[in-house]
Formats: C-alpha cells, sequence, structure tokens
C-alpha cells in the first residue's frame, strides 16, 4: 500500500486531539494530585502526543524519552520488538507514566511494561496511548488512559509514520481502500 497525501481522509482533528489530550490530563491531575510522576515518551510516535500531554499536566513531571523498534512493512508490525535505546534513571519508587502513540498488536506495551517490572519496583507504572487499536490486538493488554479507539485502520499524522512520512500532520488520517 502507498499513502499520498491527498489521499487521506481525517480521522481524528486537531481540534479533537487536543479537547481530548486536555481530559486526559485531567483524570491524570486528580489521579496523581501532587504526586511526582515520570513520563517515559516512546520515540518516535509518541513525540507529539507527549509534548502537548504533559503541557496539561500539572503535577511535578520529569520527562524521559527511549527508542523502540519493531521489524516490518509500512504498515504492519511483525511482532518482534527491539529496544533501541533504553537509557533511563532510577524509577524505583516513582511513579512512571509511558506514553504511546498507538497500541496495535500491544506486544511493544507488553515488552514495555515487563521491562520496567522487571527492572524497576515503581510506585506506579501506567499505560498511556494516544490509540487504542483494539481489534489487531494479539496479548491481553489494555492502557490505563487512551484517547481515541481506532479501528482497523493504517493511520498516519500526529507522530504517526507511513515509511517515516506524516509524522508532522496537525491531525490523524488514513487513506480509505476502494
Ligand atoms: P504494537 O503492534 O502494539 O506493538 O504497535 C507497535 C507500533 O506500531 C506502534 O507503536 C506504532 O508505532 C506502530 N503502529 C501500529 N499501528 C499503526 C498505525 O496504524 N499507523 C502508524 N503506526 C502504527
Amino acid at each position: 500500500m502507498e499513502i499520498k497525501i491527498e489521499e487521506l481522509k481525517v480521522l481524528f482533528s486537531e481540534e479533537q486531539i487536543q479537547t481530548r489530550i486536555k481530559e486526559l490530563a485531567q483524570e491524570m491531575n486528580s489521579f496523581y494530585a501532587g504526586e511526582e510522576v515520570i513520563a517515559v515518551c516512546v520515540l518516535k510516535g509518541a513525540v507529539m502526543f507527549a509534548v502537548d500531554l504533559v503541557k496539561n499536566l500539572d503535577m511535578p513531571l520529569k520527562m524521559e524519552f527511549i527508542r523502540l523498534s519493531s521489524y516490518g512493512s509500512s504498515t504492519s508490525t511483525s511482532g518482534k520488538v527491539n529496544a533501541v535505546d533504553i537509557k533511563l534513571p532510577d524509577l524505583n519508587g516513582k511513579n512512571v507514566l509511558i506514553i504511546e502513540d498507538i497500541v496495535d498488536t500491544g506486544l511493544t506495551a507488553k515488552f514495555l511494561l515487563d521491562f520496567m517490572h522487571c527492572n524497576f519496583n515503581a510506585k506506579s507504572i501506567k499505560f498511556c496511548s494516544l490509540l487504542d487499536k483494539k481489534i489487531t490486538r494479539k496479548v491481553d493488554i489494555e492502557p490505563d488512559y487512551y484517547g481515541f479507539d481506532v479501528d482497523d485502520k493504517f493511520v498516519v499524522g500526529y507522530g504517526l509514520d507511513y515509511d517515516g512520512y506524516y509524522r508532522n500532520l496537525k491531525y490523524i488520517g488514513y487513506k480509505e481502500l476502494s
């Protein structure tokens, strides 16, 4: 499948995304209520979401960035997750909030949650994803927080890419299959 910009249909507009992020942030502000949070952004896809989300969080917060990859084609994941760059400070006793772009098969989320549990005795570990594609799930995992459900579409924009492109879009779009 090839995706051209003129073929993209808007799935979630900039306004819908920003409104939903404010709602999620409100939930988190009351859940953490002044407790310190370490927000772990999963590069590259979650970068836009993480940046906009943390701007709406009002507890003491530090940001960390990790990078993972999973081999596969441009529009499907292989099921094998690789830790490309996970350098994290000591997270023992911390409230860890993992920020991801999309939970698809769930393998990345599982890998990350297992990694955190194996390496740290955190005070809490929460998983937040902008999008939740439940229909393609391969492992039994649900994000603690998510922005929107998506059905079995390949989506791009607002951090999500097709072959590295379209991360810079302000909206989330998809190509309608004809
Ligand atoms: P997983 O299958 O849940 O492990 O998701 C792995 C990664 O695949 C996500 O973090 C995204 O970067 C990417 N991905 C999954 N579905 C989509 C999509 O529809 N568009 C763009 N990237 C996707």
